[in-house]
């Protein structure tokens, strides 16, 4: 059984691990530097981040749930506009992680439909997400959600950066389930 549920403040535990697990198993082939990897996780995914984060009111964290096992995290960060590219009533995903074990299961769309559920009821306009270049799958599932390039960012892991593409849909055109 899957459910998604928001994040409290009290699941900072679960966030910091399962964001600093998600983000190794997706992202940690690209970064040859095995250190620069773990001082990236401990930096972004400390416990005291991580709480600092949740407690932001513009942040909602929901958390995934398989036969009530915690297996994956999003983050939507709300009012915030990609270099003034995107309407100023914007939202951002800034996080969408499902662990390795249960990509099988095609689960990403159940917690993308909360995400977006959430944004269209705060009359966002468009919400906006940057990718890693090489990050096939989430490029795939973004397309299919009727997302376009807008842009590029460089995302800095221990000073070294990697190129990301800058997508965005409009929410009124994703239908509401
Ligand atoms: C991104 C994510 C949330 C999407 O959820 P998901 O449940 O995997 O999404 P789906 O399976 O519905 O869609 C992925 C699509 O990519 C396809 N795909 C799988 N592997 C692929 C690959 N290597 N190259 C290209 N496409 C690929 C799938 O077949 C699917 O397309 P289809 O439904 O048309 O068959 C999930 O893959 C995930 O958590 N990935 C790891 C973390 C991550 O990269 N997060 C995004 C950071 S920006």
């Amino acid at each position: 059984m899957v459910t998604i549920r928001t994040a409290t403040t009290n699941d900072a535990t679960i966030i910091a691990l399962l964001g600093r697990i998600t983000y190794s198993e997706s992202h940690g082939k690209y970064i040859d530097n095995k250190k620069h990897l773990l001082n990236y996780n401990n930096d972004a995914f400390s416990l005291k981040k991580i709480k600092e984060s949740l407690s932001i009111p513009d942040n909602v964290f929901y958390l995934i749930y398989v036969n009530k096992l915690p297996v994956g995290y999003a983050k939507l960060v709300l009012n915030t506009t990609f270099n003034n590219k995107t309407p100023q009533n914007s939202c951002r995903l800034e996080r969408i992680y499902i662990l390795n074990d249960f990509l099988p299961l095609k689960i990403g769309q159940q917690l993308y439909n909360t995400v977006i559920n959430k944004a269209i009821s705060l009359n966002f306009e468009c919400i906006w997400l940057s990718v890693y270049i090489k990050n096939n799958r989430a490029i795939q599932f973004y397309r299919k959600n009727n997302f376009t390039k807008i842009g590029v960012l460089q995302f800095k892991v221990n000073k070294k950066e990697y190129e990301n593409t800058v997508f965005v849909t409009k929410l009124e055109r994703i239908k509401k389930n």
